[in-house]
């Protein structure tokens, strides 16, 4: 039987640190539902320490996860430590994940402490979380510019305080396939104790490794993952969660090695990452690209008709990707609406049921065609923002040839209360965003501004996605419409929102 590798996505927690990728509660709680779904072994759900919405939403995933680990971060600190337990303890299979960084560097510089300090804190700190639970998560920061020796030493300290699963990261993406893979032979060879351990690897991409050294660390004897849905994390991001799993599936014959992913449920997740961060997903990503499966060659398409695996190493479907996707139209019913979202992983009260319906039967017409991307926008746009403090209500662009600029009028709501304004712009986005400005009396700083088609056909949903800076503070929104400018009103508002949660608007 092959060995089972360890999924421990941590989408919630360094997913979430990726410059503009906040979450509020409830998408998150629905991407940790959407987690347990996808079968992954732990989903590290925040730092509890690190702010009271961090705290928030992990009490909450912990309290929901009923079938896999929910881990929190914490630092190798009493008050981190027993924060991060206060936040997990009802969950089903809780776990404290402790960090400390290992390297010169951050010992020198960050930490200001000697090695022989940072022992001593890996002894009390694991310790510690270990009094609270069995099941405690050693991470040395850095683990890949640390001396070896000194590695093995922190290794060994934290598994002697009773860590049950060790993780080595290549924090700054430093890493080289096979320098990792033997630095990961060397700790197993030399900790004397290794056997008491889960050995685990957590890679960046700094240079574009994270999956090659996830996979070499592997083959080397580690035997947990940590990954993100499609990567998303901080600066170049984590390893991905869909390659690693892909790559040990199709490549069995090489690794020897198993996961409990539910691979079909691959592209939904990724999707359902990709809205609720605004973040749409290259069409050239591997695995989940709308080019992944895509033959333009005309030799290409001739082998494929003759014998699919000419030239395509896995099928569509066993990712998700499903040939007929087209699902709901105008006569759709509640039954036929309830059905497809529990399909695409969403099981919603009776309340958002009806708000679901009576959206999509607007949308339908408008719109001929619904598909499953179409039924998520409008999931997440109208379900999972409700609580927000701005809201768009109405709103009407007008444009003329030249000499004539481009008016927007909007409707809004501002924290309940509902204000109007009307003004000009060099075009009609232009024109729909300085309105908004006036509206909420601020100015923050466009910097990315893009469209992209949700589905097919000209009456296709337009999916706008754009970035805002206010105070140095940065928030990606996204917005769908079958129009754009009202998808680009949505997104400009939803970042707006963003930022509110940050306290910057
Ligand atoms: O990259 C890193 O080292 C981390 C640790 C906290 C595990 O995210
Ligand atoms: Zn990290």
């Amino acid at each position: 039987m092959a060995d089972q590798v360890i999924i421990f996505d941590t989408s919630l927690r360094d997913g979430e640190q990726a410059p503009g990728a906040t979450m509020n509660l409830q998408e998150k709680t629905h991407l940790a539902g959407q987690l347990e779904n996808l079968g992954v072994n732990v989903i590290e759900a925040g730092f509890p320490a690190s702010s009271g919405g961090d705290f928030e939403a992990v009490q909450a995933i912990a309290s929901q996860i009923r079938n896999c680990e929910v881990a929190g971060l914490c630092r190798c600190r009493r008050s981190d430590i027993e924060c991060a337990w206060e936040a997990l303890n009802k969950a089903a299979f809780p776990r404290i994940h402790c960090f400390l960084a290992t390297s010169p560097i951050h010992m020198e510089y960050k930490l200001r402490k000697s090695p022989e300090e940072v022992l001593e804190m890996i002894k009390q700190g694991v310790g510690f979380a270990a009094r609270f639970t069995s099941n405690v998560e050693f991470s040395a920061e850095d683990a890949s510019r640390t001396e070896l020796d000194f590695l093995v030493q922190a290794v060994d300290a934290a598994i002697r305080a009773g860590a049950t699963t060790i993780n080595i990261p290549d924090t700054v993406g430093y890493a080289q396939p096979e320098e990792f893979a033997a630095r990961i032979r060397y700790v197993l060879e030399n900790v004397p104790d290794s056997d008491k351990a889960v050995f685990s690897v957590h890679c960046h991409n700094d240079l574009g490794l994270a999956v090659a050294n996830t996979l070499a660390a592997l083959r080397a004897g580690a035997r947990q993952a940590e990954v993100t849905v499609s990567g998303l994390g901080e600066r170049a991001g984590n390893a991905a969660l869909e390659e690693v799993v892909m790559a040990l599936k199709v490549r069995k014959d090489y690794y020897g090695l198993e996961t409990s992913i539910h691979t079909e449920q691959i592209l939904h997740t990724c999707r359902a990452l990709s809205m609720l961060v605004g973040q749409p997903i290259p069409a050239n990503k591997a695995i989940v690209g709308a080019n992944a499966f895509a033959h333009e060659s005309g030799i290409h398409q001739d082998g494929v008709l003759k014998n699919p695996e000419t030239y395509e190493i896995m099928t569509p479907e066993s990712i998700g990707r499903t040939k007929t996707d087209l699902v709901l139209g105008k006569h759709s019913g509640r039954a036929a609406v309830k059905s497809k979202l529990e399909e695409l992983g969403y099981n919603l009260d009776e309340e958002q049921l009806v708000i679901v319906v009576d959206a999509l039967k607007k949308l339908a017409d408008r719109k001929e065609k619904i598909y499953d991307e179409d039924v998520e926008a409008l999931v997440l746009e109208e379900v999972y923002r409700l609580p927000d403090q701005y809201k768009l209500e109405d709103m009407s662009v007008n444009c003329a040839t030249a000499g004539v600029p481009p008016t927007a009028a909007v409707v809004m709501q501002v924290r309940g209360e509902s204000r109007r304004f009307a003004s000009f712009g060099a075009g009609p986005v232009d024109a729909v965003f300085n309105t908004i400005n006036s509206i909420i009396g601020a100015s923050p700083r466009l910097h990315r501004y893009a469209v992209n088609a949700i589905t097919r056909g000209t009456d296709a949903q337009g999916e706008v996605t754009v970035r805002l800076e206010y105070n140095k503070c940065t928030a990606v929104g996204r917005g769908s419409d079958p129009d754009i400018l009202v998808a680009s009103a949505k997104a400009y508002i939803n970042a707006l929102n963003r930022l509110e949660m940050k306290n910057e608007v």
